[in-house]
């Protein structure tokens, strides 16, 4: 049972699900955090026909383990970095770096445009690093062989990718005689966290970060936003697209519970016959929880779905249920044209490396309070720890992303210690209830746009952008370029003397 149940969840790939059978079987669905998925997800092709001339792939040896001194810790690994010194004016000249998320860097080159846009302006060298454990910068060969081990799961943790990060721009600045050139990171959604994070640790590598939808707040109880708070602003969302949409799905999850297998199979056209209702409520939980989270412009895939809900005929024949059912298998339809078959079509079980970053440091407590369109569901932390024991023999330690980075009043802390981040947010992203909404200081600053999604700012700016995100954009360039100006300001100054 769990094993099934386990196979089909990682079936959706996308969404990090822990379940634990037991009676009263408690399911931990955290979508997972990325800058990218949302544009990949709709336009699968960009991975393939996107292509940079300029760019140029470099390896680093990296050190397996910063922290230790222990023969092992010596290993080195290949680390992919990526740099692109088309728009760079040399020596002294800034370096852009974009800190690589959960994936591989291939795929947030090729949606990350925020870097190639911003660099002419700044003149500014672009650098692209790999997150370890993720595409081609894996220690001990093939994701798959790592995950397996304990010990070699153990030098997988954000510390260590974060000096990795410090490792490889010290390496570029010396190999390109760059020492006064400065830096400034971003990244998105855990990328942003650790930009973050990186400026706290690292102020003598970076001069300031642009963190975009990093739900830096969502740990360790640090809100005090109901556990519910992601999926209240998933809901939030339905609900301004459209009411009737919003309640339609609200009452669908009963009458899933209800209806027949086959039929529920049959209306849905599912590619394998349901084994549960629970497979189908979680395919749409999922489907839903990710087009809010990369609701974006111009396609503003909420609207899609709720207008395919609220467009469906109301067929004479069936009962209310029935008709219902019509209703939300018109909204899966009216986002997922033209596929053959829906929620369960055959796919590998791929392995991905969040998984054990989410049962090891990234413990965010992400329950469904009782006010969303969803079926309650809290956040089970006890529940959650066990089921993270049960697949990798470790608990997580829900308390070590404030030990090490801080989180809980971080105004009172910030706002007489850090310099220099931008913390920006899209009011409709679900994590940015989790997100630093209110400056800190005047130079530890939010930029938020109320109909922004997930990482929207860090995304290729496109012609068909709303004057809100074209605004966003120009707002952290001009806040960066006021870092660069302060900066070359001190240097000519320290030179002097
Ligand atoms: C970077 O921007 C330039 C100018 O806008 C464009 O010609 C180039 O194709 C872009 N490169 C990438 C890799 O997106
Ligand atoms: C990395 O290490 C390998 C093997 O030790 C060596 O051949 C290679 O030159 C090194 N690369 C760099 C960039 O130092
Ligand atoms: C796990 O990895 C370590 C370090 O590479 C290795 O020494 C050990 O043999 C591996 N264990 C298993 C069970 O493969
Ligand atoms: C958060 O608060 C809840 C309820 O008070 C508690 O059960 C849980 O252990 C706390 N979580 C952490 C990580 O401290
Ligand atoms: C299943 O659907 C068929 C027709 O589509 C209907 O006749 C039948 O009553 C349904 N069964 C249940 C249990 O809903
Ligand atoms: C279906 O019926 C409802 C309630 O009677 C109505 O508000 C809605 O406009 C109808 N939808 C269509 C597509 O006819
Ligand atoms: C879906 O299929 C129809 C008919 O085959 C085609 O005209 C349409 O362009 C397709 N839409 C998409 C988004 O692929
Ligand atoms: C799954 O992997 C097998 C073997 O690598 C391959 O033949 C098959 O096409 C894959 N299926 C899907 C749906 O990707
Ligand atoms: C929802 O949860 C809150 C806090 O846990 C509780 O006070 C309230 O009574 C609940 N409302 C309903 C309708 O269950
Ligand atoms: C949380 O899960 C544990 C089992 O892991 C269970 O004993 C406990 O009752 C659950 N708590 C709540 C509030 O459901
Ligand atoms: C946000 O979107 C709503 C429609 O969903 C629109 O009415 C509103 O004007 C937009 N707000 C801004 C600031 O663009």
């Amino acid at each position: 049972m769990k094993h099934s149940m386990f196979q089909w969840l990682l079936i959706l790939c996308m969404t990090v699900v822990l379940a634990v059978s037991q009676a009263a079987a408690t399911r931990i669905d955290i979508p997972r955090l990325s800058p990218t998925r949302g544009v990949i997800l709709e336009q699968p092709e960009i991975l393939k026909t996107w292509s940079c001339e300029e760019c140029q792939t470099f390896y680093y040896n990296q050190t397996l383990d910063h922290f230790n001194y222990r023969p092992e810790s010596y290993t080195k690994f290949q680390q992919r970095y990526v740099m692109n010194f088309q728009y760079w004016g040399g020596p002294n000249a800034p370096i852009l770096a974009y800190l690589g998320a959960e994936s591989s860097i291939d795929s947030e080159l090729a949606v990350v445009g925020f870097v190639n846009d911003t660099a002419p302006q700044l003149k500014a060298l672009q650098v692209f690093i790999e997150h370890r454990y993720y595409g081609k910068s894996i220690p001990f060969g093939s994701i798959e062989e790592v995950m397996k081990n304990a010990s070699t799961r153990g030098y997988f943790s954000s510390a260590q990718a974060i000096a990795d990060y410090a490792q490889i721009l010290l390496h570029i600045k010396k190999k390109l005689h760059a020492q006064h050139s400065p830096v400034i990171v971003t990244g998105g959604s855990y990328g942003g966290m650790l930009a973050s994070w990186f400026r706290l640790k690292y102020p003598h590598i970076t001069i300031g970060a642009l963190a975009s939808s990093a739900p830096i707040l969502y740990f360790d109880n640090i809100t005090l936003t109901p556990p519910g708070g992601y999926y209240s602003v998933v809901t939030k969302d339905f609900k301004e697209a459209s009411e009737t949409c919003y309640q339609t799905i609200r009452n669908s999850w009963s009458v899933i519970q209800h209806h027949d297998l086959d039929n529920l199979s049959q209306k849905f056209k599912t590619c394998k016959p349901l084994t549960s209702a629970s497979e189908l409520k979680y395919y749409l939980m999922s489907l839903y929880t990710s087009v809010a989270q990369y609701n974006h412009p111009p396609v503003y895939p909420v609207t899609v779905i709720c207008d395919g809900i609220d467009g469906a005929a109301n067929s004479s024949s069936g009962n209310e249920d029935d008709i219902l059912l019509d209703k939300i298998f018109a909204g899966v339809v009216a986002y997922k044209v033209n596929e053959t078959c829906y929620v369960n079509p055959p796919r590998n079980r791929t392995e991905n490396g969040w998984r054990w970053q989410r049962c090891s440091e990234m413990v965010m407590p992400i329950g469904i309070g009782n006010d969303t369109m969803f079926p309650p569901s809290p956040f089970n932390l006890s529940s959650f720890e066990n089921a993270c024991k049960s697949i990798y023999g470790v608990p997580p330690r829900p308390h070590w992303i404030t030990s090490y980075y801080g989180g809980h009043d971080i105004k009172f802390i910030l706002q007489r210690f850090g310099s220099n981040i931008i913390f920006s947010n899209g009011l409709r992203d679900p994590y940015s209830s989790g997100g630093v909404l209110e400056s800190i200081s005047t130079s530890i600053v939010a930029v938020t746009t109320k109909n922004g999604s997930h990482c929207l700012d860090l995304h290729s700016a496109l012609a068909t952008d709303p004057p809100w995100l074209v605004e966003q954009r120009a707002t952290e360039v001009k806040i960066i370029q006021q870092w660069l100006a302060n900066y070359f300001a001190d240097l000519r100054a320290l030179i002097k003397h």
